[in-house]
């Protein structure tokens, strides 16, 4: 560690990576983590607003996804590692910093309204019209089911996993800025309405490909059904390869066409050293799109089965990720107990 700043980011445990986390996210934990104060934390409250139903999984999920973290190279003996429901501080400032925030503020967050718009779609596929969706989705409750105080809560929750360790530098994908916009925000109000700041103002990390795209062409996620999963075998990976959205302009393999947009190139950028090459060839018409993602496959192969090999040394030590929880709740809790503490003397709920 060469800086005292701290890093701070998680994840929804959902079970296996998909190649959004990893290359979006994930990939540059790994690289802060020598650099700075990191904490990396399971984020299974954050499950909860949507998935509260689905708990039969949580564990299982997050063992997965603590697997996959460690097969990526991120190092208990240089960040620390915890489950967020681990830390009952976070859900005390939750609670305080949601006295806070202007309800507007949530409801204009575009991420709930996506969010929304996308679980009602699955929930009333083919049972109604474009309009009467449409209608629920700006009613204030939007669906009994799907829209719940939890749900709407969600961002003044990361705002608080973030401000509740002061820290200055959050990696995330780009999906993540209307979230931490609010938590910078909420930073600023609790200062101008107490008169004393009491957290750190964070700013996003950003990778290069700060936005993978699913087979689909919009933002790879889970709930989409567009991904690519790390555990996934490779004769599936290599059949969604072969899926995946190309220019629709080009119908024959020699027609010129646009890489921009084309999912397929958007993955040449993250894998293939000659990306620069193709687009060219691409636009020239000089590269069928069965031969770009026969070699988009190639590329792919030997990392994802180097993962594969990679995690087989961590699978199923349900001891060492215990180990390894317990001892990121400590340090977390510690870091937190700092915050809550000096809120509550600023908010005057203690002496
Ligand atoms: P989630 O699975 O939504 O909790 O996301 C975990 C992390 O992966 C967050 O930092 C997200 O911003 C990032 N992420 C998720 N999907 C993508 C994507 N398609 N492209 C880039 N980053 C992503
Ligand atoms: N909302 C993030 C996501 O879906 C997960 C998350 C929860 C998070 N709390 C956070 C990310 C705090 C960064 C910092 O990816």
């Amino acid at each position: 560690m060469n800086s005292e700043k701290i890093v701070l980011s998680g994840m929804r445990p959902t079970g296996r990576l998909h190649l959004g986390n990893f290359h979006g996210a994930l990939k540059n934990w790994t690289r802060l983590q020598d650099k700075y104060n990191c904490y990396f934390f399971v984020a299974d409250l954050h499950s909860l607003t949507t998935a509260y139903d689905q708990t039969q999984n949580l564990a299982a999920n997050s063992q997965a996804m603590l697997t996959d973290w460690l097969t990526a190279g991120l190092d208990p003996r240089k960040c620390t590692i915890y489950i967020q429901s681990d830390v009952p501080e976070i859900s005390e400032l939750n609670t305080l910093l949601g006295m806070i925030t202007p309800l507007g503020w949530l409801l204009r967050n575009p991420t709930y309204k996506e969010q929304i718009q996308e679980l009602l779609k699955q929930k009333y596929a083919g049972q109604m019209d474009e309009k009467s969706l449409g209608e629920k989705l700006n009613s204030i409750a939007g669906d009994e089911e799907i829209s719940s105080f939890g749900f709407l809560g969600y961002p003044v929750l990361m705002a608080t996993d973030i401000l509740i360790h002061q820290a200055a530098y959050v990696p995330v994908g780009k999906d993540q800025t209307a979230h931490l916009e609010i938590a910078r925000d909420l930073a600023r109000r609790f200062a101008e309405i107490y008169g004393t700041p009491a957290f750190t103002e964070p700013e996003p990390l950003f990778t290069s490909v700060a936005r993978v795209p699913g087979l689909d062409g919009r933002k790879m996620s889970k709930s989409y059904n567009n991904a690519i999963s790390l555990g996934e075998d490779l004769e599936t990976v290599r059949k969604k390869v072969m899926a995946m959205f190309t220019d629709p302009n080009k119908k024959k393999a020699n027609d010129p066409a646009d890489p921009e947009g084309c999912v397929v190139f958007a993955f040449h950028k993250i894998y293939n050293p000659n990306a620069a090459k193709r687009c060219e060839e691409c636009k020239a018409g000089a590269l069928g799109c069965v031969a770009c993602k026969k070699e988009l496959f190639a590329l792919m192969e030997p990392e994802l089965k180097a993962f594969s090999e990679r995690r087989k040394s961590f699978e199923n030590d349900t001891d060492l990720l215990h180990k390894i929880v317990l001892e990121g709740k400590e340090k977390a809790r510690a870091s937190a107990a700092k915050t809550l503490a000096s809120v509550k003397k600023i908010m005057r709920i203690t002496q």
